[in-house]
């Protein structure tokens, strides 16, 4: 996405990125999970795992407690983000050979029961960078932040969420990111969007303080009104067939049996609220602007 830093501002950048929305072409192909390297925290109990590209992936797999939809879920808006140009971790399909399936290490707790991962393919969101040469950061303190490259991408972000009715808090990584400003600087991808369309629910909700970061000061130094026109102009120019194609790549064993008729009325549905989008966010906005704390302005 296309920004300028104008006086104390991030601006949308007029001439960047605006036209049209066409998503980036699909990595098909597989890559199979040489070595389990750790447990992340939260509730999909994903792994840090090394793939045969030499890439280091954090795999979410088949069966965990989210459920298999929410990695539908990722896949769907990591395409539509990509459409969008907005900074998301590539996602591949990855497998889990045989030869490491039994691992002590993979199962998932539920209560007091270790269940393991179902099936052989998975999703792999993969590190920007290799997590044991260089740290990724799951938060900065407040005082860095006018150091994010693309800070500005947070409010393409709220409105991106609010369009898939995310039901989780926004959730980024930073690395440092040296080549984009003089001395320290650092660029956010948005990880962690298993609970888009409220996860395996499969529902648009409508919830303005949903999707809002856990930092507000992500956005007291961004001009919203027009980074949010702007977005609202990208999503309105994402087209049927990159909608509708969202889930391409997505192998067949994630789907339950009438998941795939559930995944179109959604698309249906995403499509109504893309052409309704103006209207949810100006009912929305107030809510941005407290968090922000910044004096509301119509959009
Ligand atoms: N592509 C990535 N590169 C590096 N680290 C990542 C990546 N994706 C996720 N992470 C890290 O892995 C952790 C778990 O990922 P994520 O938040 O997507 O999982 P989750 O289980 O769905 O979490 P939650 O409990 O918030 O729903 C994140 O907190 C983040 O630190
Ligand atoms: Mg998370």
């Amino acid at each position: 996405m296309g920004q300028q830093w104008q006086g104390s501002v991030w601006s949308a950048s007029l001439n960047v990125g605006m036209a049209s929305a066409e998503q980036l072409p699909l990595n098909q192909a597989t890559v199979k999970i040489t070595r389990i390297i750790r447990r992340m925290r939260g509730g999909s109990q994903a792994q840090l795992v090394l793939g045969d590209d030499d890439n280091t992936y954090v795999a979410k797999f088949l069966g965990n407690p989210q459920g298999n939809r929410t990695l539908v879920n990722e896949w769907v808006v990591c395409r539509l983000l990509s459409a969008m140009r907005i900074s998301t971790p590539s996602l591949r399909i990855i497998e889990l050979p045989s030869s490491l399936q039994p691992r002590d290490e993979l199962y998932f707790l539920a209560g007091n029961k270790r269940i393991l991962p179902q099936g052989v393919l998975h999703l792999g969101s993969q590190c920007p960078v290799d997590p044991e040469k260089t740290a990724i950061f799951d938060f900065l303190p407040d005082r860095l932040l006018p150091k994010v490259c693309n800070l500005a991408e947070y409010a393409a972000m709220y409105v991106f969420d609010q369009w898939v009715g995310q039901s989780d808090k926004r959730q980024a990584i930073f690395v440092s990111d040296r080549k984009v400003t003089a001395g320290i600087g650092f660029r956010g991808y948005f990880v962690d969007h298993g609970m888009a369309f409220n996860g395996d629910r499969w529902q648009l909700l409508d919830r303005p303080r949903c999707g809002l970061a856990f930092q507000s000061k992500v956005y007291s130094s961004l001009d919203l009104p027009a980074l949010v026109e702007k977005a609202l102009c990208q999503i309105e120019s994402i087209n049927e067939t990159t909608l509708f194609t969202a889930a391409e790549g997505v192998p067949s064993s994630w789907f339950a049996s009438g998941d795939q008729e559930a995944l179109d009325t959604l698309l249906a549905k995403l499509a109504r609220r893309q052409v309704n989008l103006r209207a949810v966010i100006a009912r929305h906005l107030p809510a941005l602007w407290v968090y922000a704390g910044v004096q509301p302005v119509k959009v």
